[in-house]
């Protein structure tokens, strides 16, 4: 399963890269709006600090067919052709994804919360399309579920899409699809943190620490504890 980070803050971003082993970053216009300053400045930063060979996903914003594809032009100008262009899975939109496809673009079609929406997306020539399973959930639909099915319709359709699931609020949402072996996860930054976060974790390892220290004396590691 991709680990994809679900944000835009540059210096998170830093924080849980270093750390984690992650493959890349998705955005979108709510996310972006939250660093409160020009969308391809900080699109720019993360850009060159994941590199080229990290994904990095870009939605379109426009609302119309034609506004759409000059969106997708213009990420793609600015952040690099192999940038994920976000597409909502709307009618126009599976329209535009219909002619990023007929150009060869990397597509991953966003904003989706039905099977059906998923297989259209798919069929229309995304590369990836992005189940929102908290969302759905709290519709009242099962969405780690619909994400499920949506990779099934992929699989009895030899269909060449994946599944790349967003909007999480738990780790046990994220635990469920990596289990069941989805493709791609998308994750906020506060989901990440919480992840392995575990205090019977952090006693354990205090503990060993304190065992150690009574044996070899304090501040001694294996690194200096030699006679
Ligand atoms: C993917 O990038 C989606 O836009 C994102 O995961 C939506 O998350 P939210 O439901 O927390 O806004």
């Amino acid at each position: 399963m991709k680990f994809i980070i679900d944000d835009a803050n540059i210096d998170k971003i830093k924080e849980i890269w270093e750390i984690y082993p992650c493959d890349g970053v998705t955005t979108n216009p709510s996310i972006l709006a939250k660093n409160k300053k020009n969308p391809y400045l900080t699109l720019k930063e993360i850009r060159d600090f994941i590199g080229d060979e990290a994904e990095l996903h870009v939605q379109v914003v426009a609302n119309d067919y034609q506004g759409m594809l000059l969106d997708a032009n213009t990420i793609l100008k600015e952040l690099g052709n192999h940038t994920y262009v976000k597409v909502p899975t709307t009618p126009v939109g599976l329209k535009v994804i219909k002619e990023l496809k007929r150009n060869s673009i990397n597509i991953t079609a966003t904003a989706i919360y039905s099977p059906m929406q998923g297989y259209l997306a798919g069929k229309a020539g995304a590369n990836y399309v992005a189940p929102y399973i908290n969302r759905i959930d709290n519709l009242g639909y099962n969405g780690i579920e619909v994400a499920k099915k949506i990779d099934h319709i992929f699989k009895n359709n030899n269909m060449d899409v994946k599944v790349l699931a967003a909007s999480f609020k738990n780790s046990y949402q994220v635990l469920e699809l990596c289990e069941y072996g989805i493709a791609a996860c998308t994750i906020s930054i506060d989901i990440i943190e919480g992840l392995i976060r575990n205090d019977s974790v952090a006693k354990a390892v205090d503990d060993f620490i304190q065992d150690f220290e009574e044996l070899c004396g304090e501040e001694k590691t294996m690194s200096n504890c030699i006679k």
